[in-house]
This record gives C-alpha cells, sequence and structure tokens, in this order.
C-alpha cells in the first residue's frame, strides 16, 4: 500500500480528484494518510474531513521564522511517515532538507506544460494569465517530481489543453483542471504505486506506457 500525504493551499480541487479516484478505483493500492494545509481556511481541509482523512494546518504564521516553521511541516510528515508526497496546489516552497530526505518521493501538479509558463511567479492564474498573453493556441499541465529548483524536476505526465479564443484566465484554469490536473495527477499516483516510474539521468521512465 502506498501511504501519500497530500499537501494543498486551497479549494483542494486536485486533493478531491485524488480521494475520487482512490475511491472509483482509478488509484489502486494507495492511502491517503494525511492533508497538511499552510492556510487554515483552506477548504481542502473541509474535503479532507469528509473524506474521513485527518487534515491539519500548519503555517509559517504560527512560527517565528521560516526555520521553525520547515521543522514544523518535516516533523509532522515524518509522523505519518509516507512513501509519496503530493503538492496538489501547494503554494509554498518544500525545504531542501525535506527534498534531500523524500528525493524522487514528491510529486506536484503544475497547470502548464512546462517548460512553459512555470518557475518562480507562476502559480494558479498567473500560469494562465502568462499563456493568453503570449497567445499560445495549446496549453495543459504537468506532473513532475519536486528537485531544488521551481517547476525544474523530472516530468512524469504531461496533457494538452486547446485555448480558446475568447477564454478569460479563469475559463482557461477551469479547463485545464477538468481536461488535464485531474486526469493525469490520479494517473501519475496510480503508476507510482504500481511501482511504474523510475529516474534516471533526471528523466523519468514508466514501465508499459
Ligand atoms: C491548481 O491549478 C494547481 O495546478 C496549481 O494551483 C491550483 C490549485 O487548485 N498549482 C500551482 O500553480 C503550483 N505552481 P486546487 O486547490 O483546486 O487543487
Amino acid at each position: 500500500m502506498l501511504k501519500i500525504v497530500v499537501c494543498v493551499s486551497g479549494g483542494g480541487t486536485n486533493l478531491q480528484a485524488i480521494i475520487d479516484g482512490i475511491r472509483e478505483k482509478k488509484i489502486e493500492n494507495t492511502e491517503i494518510v494525511g492533508v497538511i494545509s499552510n492556510n487554515k481556511n483552506a477548504y481542502a481541509l473541509e474535503r479532507a474531513k469528509l473524506a474521513g482523512v485527518e487534515g491539519i494546518c500548519i503555517s509559517p504564521k504560527d512560527y517565528e521564522d521560516r526555520e521553525q516553521f520547515h521543522q514544523a511541516f518535516l516533523a509532522r510528515i515524518e509522523q505519518w511517515n509516507p512513501d509519496l508526497i503530493v503538492l496538489a496546489g501547494f503554494l509554498v516552497a518544500i525545504p531542501d532538507q525535506m527534498i534531500e530526505k523524500y528525493e524522487n518521493r514528491i510529486i506536484n501538479i503544475h497547470p502548464s506544460l512546462i517548460p512553459s509558463f512555470c518557475g518562480v511567479g507562476y502559480y494558479g492564474l498567473k500560469v494562465h494569465e502568462g499563456a493568453l498573453k503570449r497567445g499560445v493556441r495549446i496549453t495543459g499541465a504537468t506532473v513532475h517530481f519536486v528537485d531544488k529548483g521551481t517547476d525544474t524536476g523530472p516530468i512524469i505526465l504531461q496533457k494538452a489543453v486547446e485555448v480558446r479564443q475568447q477564454d478569460t484566465p479563469k475559463e482557461l484554469q477551469q479547463r485545464v483542471m477538468e481536461e488535464a490536473e485531474w486526469v493525469i495527477l490520479p494517473q501519475a499516483i496510480n503508476l507510482i504505486a504500481a511501482g511504474k516510474v523510475t529516474v534516471k539521468e533526471n528523466k523519468v521512465c514508466i514501465i508499459n506506457h
């Protein structure tokens, strides 16, 4: 059984896609052992509660400095002892110490086709604003392993989504979520749970894919 911790900051629709994926057996052999939010008002925590999953808030605001926040965050993750950490709309930088400890065991969903519209400053709606401003015809989403850079880790899955002429950033965000994020994030977890994902020389290899 793959034990996962899901880290969230907001609405938690990607968390919901994981909860539903497990329930509908699209994700097999996987259990969510905990949810961490940096924001106590995140609706994602409500989703965790409704699903009967333990959800807690660890906010930088409750600690004197970043170092203390990182320690508390890491300590809580270690109590759950997960096999995989899933960043599902988690908008806080992961401490280097944690990335070293969980090498190739942290994944992130990003709402664009990396390497477009990613890196520092590209998160949430800003990604879609950037895509519309540039006038791309195709965007999408990416699931990747987390390394010490911002959105630079090995890519596991990507899915393309059409951009429509009249799209607002919010409309595009919604379509990218529905057509790509909620599809490839559960798929990636299922592949990892099945032991089908390996990383070699910074590239992902998926068995029988
Ligand atoms: C999602 O679109 C996710 O891809 C994005 O935040 C949103 C969270 O929505 N993540 C990033 O931009 C990370 N750089 P959700 O809380 O409804 O899952």
